[in-house]
């Protein structure tokens, strides 16, 4: 026999299984649905991450309940017992998910009702799952967000105290992949924070619309008992209800803003990856990783691979897969609630994992295992002509059009590639060939310090302006961690 569900989720346990259930609904149906699919619409093997929240939700749900007097105080006290073991038997994974259960919800109701008794069974008064689940994932997803911006700020930190130690560290900047001009390394390690910097906002602007409570909607169109809204939402910490019943069951917007904030952080992380692995390659040479951060080759001794950033790389992939399929999701769903939307998490679980992983491992690499070579980094800037730009600018101060100028330098550049030095090794009198407006003083434009320290204004790469840059993001940073 072949397996039956060669794409099914991954179920539980084999002994907690029975076959065709009754279903949450089974007064409706003539039969069962077939073991078939059972598994093919159960939502057990994944949405069991959510059975925290679910509790929790379900607390607050139960205490509105029994304050607008729909539930008694006892039926109340019981629910909150068997929730405590439920919970405890969750913790301590010895909870029997059952496959036949469908998802996190019926498991846990039905669990509770096996604990309880009929007080078990009235929890869903003025609930249904869709405003259940809606509820669920965003509880769920906010507290993955307080953690992920935790590890954005480490990063960041990371970031920035590597480029305060090298503020003066120069390097050659790059456009189109040439040696462009000079910079220097926490210049260009700044830059990274500040695209980190951008995403920790986008994260925290996401969060403002995932902290919203849909609970209340029930399956669609409101509930008729006298439901406390506010006091679902004080009690779970959202900021604000959804606004409208039908919009709230259906709305995957705050998952979908999840993803593309993930999205666009991963290819941040992968372009810093991409410099990593060109970097810490023999030709570049301007950094060393540390050998626990890469492998060797099975056949090729020699071999030291960059596979943490390579891997980093490869999954920006992946999470922007994850976006598109939310997205393709939600396109042309009719309202309100729709099946489809149980496939909202695994995409939306993986954005959250790989993210995770990658910060971490990333924050990690730069902060313990990166080394830079800063012999190898003035070498290419060297024979790269990086101050052919300052010699121009030289020029112009002394009379000549900047058009005239980058013709003179342009020259000069060639002869000195005939020759095989920079252009800080030409003699000036050989310079001057190219301009009479060159003097003695033109060494002084032509070295990579003299060059990264006239660039010397807010967001510029001189030493003290990267000192200054990175002591803000990290007092940034530090403000940020103290606001939550
Ligand atoms: N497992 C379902 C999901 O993830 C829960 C909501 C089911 N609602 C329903 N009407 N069948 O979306």
């Amino acid at each position: 026999m072949t397996d039956p569900r060669p794409h099914g989720p991954a179920a539980p346990d084999p002994e907690d299984e029975r076959s065709a259930p009754p279903g949450a609904w089974s007064g409706r149906f003539a039969e069962p649905i077939s073991e078939r699919v059972a598994r093919f619409q159960a939502s057990v093997g994944f949405d069991r991450r959510l059975a925290e929240a679910d509790i929790d939700g379900s607390l607050a749900h139960a205490r509105m309940l029994a304050a607008a007097g729909v539930l008694s105080r006892e039926d109340l006290a019981a629910i909150e017992r068997g929730m405590g073991e439920i919970r405890a038997d969750i913790r301590a994974g010895r909870f029997a998910w059952s496959l036949a259960d469908e998802d996190v919800h019926l498991n846990i109701e039905k669990r509770l009702t096996a604990l309880v008794g009929d007080a078990g069974k009235r929890l869903h008064t003025g609930r249904s799952r869709n405003d259940q689940v809606a509820t669920d994932l965003r509880l769920w997803l906010r507290s993955e967000i307080d953690a992920m911006a935790a590890r954005l700020r480490a990063l960041r930190s990371a970031l920035a105290g590597l480029a305060q130690r090298n503020a003066d560290t120069v390097m050659p900047g790059f456009t189109h992949l040439q040696v462009a001009q000079p910079v220097t390394f926490g210049h260009h390690l700044l830059a990274y924070e500040a695209m980190f910097a951008r995403d920790s906002e986008r994260l925290a602007d996401c969060r403002r619309r995932v902290n919203r409570l849909p609970l209340g909607s029930e399956a669609l169109a409101g509930t008729s008992y006298p439901i406390d809204r506010a006091r679902v939402a004080r009690e779970l910490g959202f900021d604000a209800l959804c606004g409208n019943s039908l919009d709230a069951v259906s709305d995957r917007d705050f998952a979908i803003e999840f993803a593309a904030f993930a999205s666009l952080a991963m290819v941040h992380l992968s372009r810093f990856a991409e410099e990593l692995v060109l970097w810490s390659n023999p030709r570049f040479g301007f950094v060393a990783i540390a050998d626990r951060y890469c492998t060797g080759s099975s056949i090729m001794p020699q071999k030291k691979n960059p596979d943490v950033p390579e891997l980093v790389r490869g999954k920006a992939g992946r999470v922007v897969g994850h976006l598109t399929g939310l997205l393709v999701l939600m396109k042309a769903q009719p309202l309100a609630y729709n099946k489809d939307n149980q496939e909202d998490k695994e995409p939306l679980f993986d954005t959250v994992d790989t993210l995770a992983d990658c910060l971490e491992l990333v924050a990690d690499l730069v902060a313990n295992g990166l080394a830079p070579v800063p012999a190898r980094m003035r070498e290419a800037a060297r024979e790269g002509f990086a101050t052919a730009t300052d010699l121009a600018d030289y020029l112009v101060r002394k009379g000549l059009p900047f058009r005239d100028a980058h013709e003179a330098v342009a020259r000069a550049v060639r002869e000195a590639e005939a020759r095989g030095v920079d252009l800080g090794e030409l003699p000036v009198a050989d310079l001057a060939r190219f301009s009479p407006l060159v003097g003695a003083d033109v060494v002084d434009v032509l070295t990579l310090e003299g060059s990264v320290a006239s660039r010397n204004h807010p967001g510029g790469t001189a030493p003290s302006r990267v000192r200054e840059a990175a002591a803000a993001a990290l007092a940034r940073i530090e403000a940020e961690a103290a606001a939550r």
